[in-house]
C-alpha cells in the first residue's frame, strides 16, 4: 500500500513572514501523523527561508512515523544529517533564488560525489532518496551511487496542459518506476502532486510512497491540516500506512 510523507515546510514558511513562533511545523507535523501520514518531510535549506534547526530537532524527538530531511549535498548538511539521523534523507538540488526545489538532481554527471555522500549516509544508518527526473540515465546512475530510493520528480507532469502532454508525463513516470524497480531501488514520487493529478501516480506499482506540500498545506488553511491529509490519504487510495524506508515492516523502522 502507497505511503504518504507530507511535507510542513509550508508551516514554517508562514511562521518565518513574521519571524515569530507561529504557526509551528512541528505541531503541524504531529497532526500531520494523527490524521495518517506514513511520514513527515522537511527541507533543511542552506539559507534556512522556512524550516529552523531547532524544527529538525524537535521533529527528530517527536516524529514517530519516519522523517525524512531533504537537504543538499554539502558537507553542512551531510554533518547535520550524520548528527541528527533522520530515518531518511532525500538528496536534492537547490539554488538560492528558486521558489521551491526546480528539477532532479544530475546525478548522471555528478555520480562519484552522489555516491560519496549516499556512502557517507548509510554507513550513518540512515536510507538515502535521490530527487531525480524521471529519465533512464537518471535513474541508471542512482543505482549506481548505490541509493536505496528514487523519488521521481511529477513537476512536469503536473504542469502539463492537456491530455496527450499529461499521458507522455505519465508514461516517463511509468518507465522511471519500472526501470528503478528493476535496479533494485525502491520508488517514490513527488512534487506538484494535488487532490486532481494525484490519482494516476498513486496507482503506478512500483511508486511506495508519495512526498506532498503545496497542496495539503493550501487546502489545509481552509479545512484544517488533519482534514487536509486525510482527503489526500482518500484521493491516493489508502487508509494511511506507515512505510518502513527500508522495505522491512514497520516496527523494525528504526535501525
Ligand atoms: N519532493 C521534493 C524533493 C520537494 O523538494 C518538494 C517540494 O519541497 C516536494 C516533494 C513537495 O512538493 P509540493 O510542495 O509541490 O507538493
Amino acid at each position: 500500500m502507497i505511503g504518504l510523507c507530507v511535507n510542513v515546510d509550508h508551516i514554517a514558511t508562514i511562521r518565518q513572514a513574521r519571524r515569530g513562533e507561529e504557526p509551528d511545523p512541528v505541531q503541524a507535523a504531529l497532526l500531520a501523523e494523527l490524521a495518517g501520514a506514513s511520514g513527515i518531510t522537511v527541507h533543511l535549506r542552506e539559507d534556512r527561508r522556512h524550516i529552523q534547526d531547532r524544527d529538525v530537532e524537535l521533529l527528530r524527538r517527536l516524529v514517530k512515523t519516519k522523517l525524512n530531511l531533504e537537504m543538499a549535498v554539502t558537507e553542512e548538511m551531510l554533518q547535520i544529517a550524520l548528527v541528527l539521523k533522520p530515518e531518511m534523507t532525500t538528496l536534492v538540488p537547490e539554488r538560492r533564488e528558486e521558489l521551491t526545489t526546480e528539477g532532479g538532481l544530475d546525478v548522471h554527471g555528478h555520480v562519484d560525489e552522489v555516491d560519496r555522500a549516499v556512502r557517507r549516509l548509510r554507513e550513518g544508518g540512515i536510507a538515502v532518496s535521490l530527487f531525480i527526473d524521471p529519465d533512464h540515465d537518471q535513474v541508471s546512475a542512482a543505482a549506481r551511487a548505490r541509493a536505496d530510493f528514487v523519488e521521481l520528480h511529477t513537476g512536469s507532469y503536473a504542469e502539463a496542459r492537456g491530455r496527450k502532454a499529461q499521458e507522455a508525463q505519465l508514461t516517463r513516470l511509468i518507465q522511471a518506476a519500472r526501470a528503478g524497480r528493476e535496479l533494485g531501488l525502491g520508488v517514490n514520487a513527488g512534487h506538484g502532486l494535488d487532490y486532481r493529478n494525484v490519482g494516476p501516480i498513486a496507482a503506478i506499482p512500483e511508486v511506495e510512497e508519495l512526498s506532498i506540500g503545496h497542496s495539503i498545506i493550501a487546502r489545509a488553511v481552509l479545512v484544517g491540516l488533519e482534514q487536509a491529509v486525510r482527503e489526500m490519504l482518500a484521493a491516493i487510495g489508502t487508509a494511511g500506512t506507515v512505510c518502513d524506508p527500508r522495505h522491512s515492516s514497520c516496527e523494525e523502522r528504526r535501525w
